[in-house]
């Protein structure tokens, strides 16, 4: 049974769900965007738990605990950075979702939440990620019921609007 979709308009960090995915860089040590946002909403324990993750490669994601957070656990992420779609950035953002599906089934997690991975600092164009995103979490086997994909800004809504409707 595929998670039912919910299309959001907000901060994620104020999430009330099970996970809230992070997309984060291969360092795992915070950065600006939703990463720093998160960071900062579940404070300094978080970082230190990322010290000892030992960086993530693009495409796959660990999971910590949620610390200040509402949310109960954070996956974290790395998404591709665009580089005009011909070094397999679908794939590898594809990647990112299904992985993260993956972990939050580790957790017996319900409910998702998602920011459009790679669709502001890496540079990926918000239409087509969110392509990729609602094709993932679509095909991807999950006991997870419900996936929020939590938007910061009309274009990324719009983005998966059209998306959602295909
Ligand atoms: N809640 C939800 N979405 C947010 C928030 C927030 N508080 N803050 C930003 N976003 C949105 C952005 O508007 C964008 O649509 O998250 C999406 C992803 O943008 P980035 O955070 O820039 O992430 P990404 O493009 O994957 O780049 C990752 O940026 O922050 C650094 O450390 C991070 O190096 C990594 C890179």
């Amino acid at each position: 049974m595929a998670p039912r979709l919910e299309i959001v308009h907000g901060d994620i960090t104020v999430e009330e769900v099970d996970v809230i995915v992070n997309a984060a860089n291969s360092s795992l040590l915070g950065g600006g965007g939703v990463d720093g946002a998160i960071h900062r909403a579940a404070g300094p324990a978080l970082l230190a738990t990322c010290r000892e993750l030992g960086g993530c490669l693009t495409g796959e994601a660990v999971i910590t605990d949620g610390f200040d957070l509402p949310a109960r656990w954070i996956v974290h992420t790395v998404g591709p950075v665009w580089h005009g779609g011909e070094r397999g950035e679908a794939d590898l953002l594809a990647s990112c979702y299904r992985e993260s599906l993956r972990l939050a089934d580790t957790v017996d997690a319900r409910s998702v939440a998602f920011p459009a991975i790679s669709t502001g600092v890496y540079g990926y164009p918000p239409a087509p990620a969110a392509r990729v995103a609602v094709e993932a979490v679509t095909t991807t086997p999950t006991s997870v019921a419900a996936v929020r994909f939590v938007c910061f800004d009309e274009a990324a809504i719009a983005a998966y609007e059209s998306a959602v409707e295909r």
